[in-house]
């Protein structure tokens, strides 16, 4: 096992995230999604598991970029996405809490699908609060790199009203369960933090 990161999940509205203005210095490009890995994804439902110890190895843009694209990446022109969704309506949103990222800094990042980009938000290593926030699980803390996955419930709720909202914390799972899976293919250990 290479290193540990961590899927971290909450639930909130974030739709003030996509009207941010967005200078090119708080940008980053990530590398385009590898279409073809080490292991099948046979190997990779028969290998995942919860890992929550952690090496000292630092991720790189790499591993960032194949995390996020398989959890909410663009897989087709129509603009459809590597997780299904209820409608095509896409409610969830992706922040990433860096902590030991190479060529990232320590922050939160908003992960934009259409770009496949990383906008930076805040400066500083959030691991210490936000486990704190996930009732003191020390995971959270010592991960390189928390993925926390975050819902904007209205999108679905306008079509299907409160079974919109069921719908988003499904879309959740599926989300999650790509990126343990596409963690298992690299080599990298994860666990989901409901708490
Ligand atoms: C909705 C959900 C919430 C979870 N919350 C936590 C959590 O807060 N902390 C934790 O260490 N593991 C959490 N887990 C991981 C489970 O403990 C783990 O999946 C379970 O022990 C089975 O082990 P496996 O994932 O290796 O098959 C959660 C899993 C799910 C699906």
């Amino acid at each position: 096992m290479r290193t540990t990161l961590l899927c971290f999940l909450s639930m909130c509205l974030v739709a003030s995230t996509v009207t941010l203005g967005m200078e090119n210095d708080q940008r980053t490009s990530l590398p385009p999604a590898e279409l073809k890995g080490e292991l099948s994804v046979e190997e990779a439902i028969q290998l995942r598991r919860s890992v929550r110890e952690f090496g000292r190895d630092h991720l790189d843009l790499a591993d960032v970029s194949q995390l996020l694209w398989s959890a909410q990446g663009i897989t087709d022109r129509g603009g459809f996405r590597a997780a299904p969704s209820a409608g095509a309506l896409y409610p969830l949103e992706l922040y990433l809490v860096a902590g030991n990222i190479e060529g990232l800094s320590a922050g939160v990042y908003w992960y934009r699908p259409k770009t496949h980009e990383l906008i930076h938000l805040a400066s500083g290593d959030f691991r210490k609060r936000l486990a704190s926030a996930a009732l003191g699980q020390s995971c959270v803390r010592r991960a390189p790199m928390v993925l926390v996955i975050a819902s904007v419930y209205k999108r679905s709720a306008g079509k299907y009203g409160k079974r919109g909202r069921r719908y988003a914390h499904m879309e959740i799972g599926h989300a999650a369960q790509n990126v343990y899976l596409q963690a298992t293919t690299r080599g990298l250990g994860t666990v989901f933090v409901g708490a």
